[in-house]
């Protein structure tokens, strides 16, 4: 072939492919910029959407928690363990937490948990549940730092419980908490309810204190508090001091309820008592709190117990 014939010819040839590449990088070009851009974007958000999603679903807590609450937890290992060691809060993590743990037993899926077992602080007891033994008495007994005189004592964990609280509430500054009246045996109660019957008349008698079987103070977790900032006041006037308020707000934290508050009697049978502190474990405290529940009875999906059934 001609030697310019064939220098013509790779000319040409170098000019549509220089052509050609300029016309693909033109073309990639405004994808990147122009609404092509955003498709590029949107894909690459949508992968990460795509990666990260099943992570996140497969670590949701409450996915689990749904599951255990739907099913038996008490057919499950973990579950029967912790009951089998004893302890409390060991039993509750092994529902899946508190919120767990609740829901299973107000559905009724948790044959393995008995809200009548007063050794456990789960244990509910009113007017329609007395303590079973009625003459029941807890088998460890622990001084809170802080009481007035004849106040007792509590359960160990609840009176170390009430130490934390107290202290806590110091620090915030609202003065310490001290205990003034903690565990009552069934025969202490005789003369704690007879005291108050002969003084205000039956019926008031019975809003104001529990028949004796029927008292949370039998089972060493139930503490009715003070406020003591100089001196130490009165039950009476706990609810309205400072002291008062932060424990209606924290003590949850601490594993304590208010229970028995304004507006509840027709399912509590008794006067609110902002001074009455009742140990759950900081598990169920937590989830009665998150919950806004305010009676231990709604929380388990109990029936109200404004009487005595007999
Ligand atoms: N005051 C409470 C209700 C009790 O006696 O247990
Ligand atoms: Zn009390």
């Amino acid at each position: 072939m001609d030697p310019r014939v064939t220098f013509r010819l790779y000319v040409t040839i170098g000019l549509a492919v220089a052509l050609i590449g300029a016309l693909w990088a033109l073309a990639d070009g405004s994808a990147s910029a122009g609404p092509g851009g955003h498709a590029t974007a949107d894909a690459k958000v949508a992968g990460i959407a795509e990666v990260a999603m099943p992570q996140t679903a497969t670590s949701l807590p409450s996915v689990q928690l749904h599951a255990t609450a739907a099913s038996n937890p008490c057919a499950q290992t973990p579950v029967q363990q912790a009951l089998a060691s004893g302890g409390d809060d060991a039993v509750v993590a092994a529902f899946g937490g508190g919120a767990a743990f609740r829901a299973a037993v107000a559905a009724g899926n948790a044959p393995c948990i008995d809200l009548s077992d007063p050794h456990r602080d789960w244990v509910v007891v009113n007017k329609a549940r007395p303590l079973s033994p009625v003459t029941f008495a807890p088998t460890s007994f622990g001084d809170p730092a802080l009481s007035v005189d004849g106040a007792g004592s509590l359960r160990s964990d609840t009176a170390n419980a009430l130490n934390q609280l107290s202290a806590a509430a110091d620090a915030a500054g609202v003065g310490s908490v001290a205990l003034a009246s903690g565990y009552r045996s069934y025969d202490t109660q005789v003369q704690t309810y007879s005291g108050q019957v002969a003084t205000y008349g039956q019926a008031q008698g019975d809003a104001l204190s529990a028949r004796p079987g029927h008292s949370e103070h039998q089972t060493g977790l139930a503490a009715d508090v003070v406020s003591c900032a100089g001196g130490c006041g009165d039950i009476d006037s706990f609810g309205g001091t400072a002291a008062g308020a932060w424990v209606a707000e924290n003590g949850w934290q601490y594993g304590f309820i208010v229970r028995y508050v304004a507006g509840q009697t027709p399912i509590t049978g008794y006067d609110p008592e902002p001074w009455h502190l009742r140990y759950v474990g900081v598990p169920l405290a937590t989830a009665y709190h998150d919950g806004g529940f305010a009676t231990l009875e709604q929380f388990f999906g109990l029936a109200a117990a404004p009487a005595y059934l007999g």
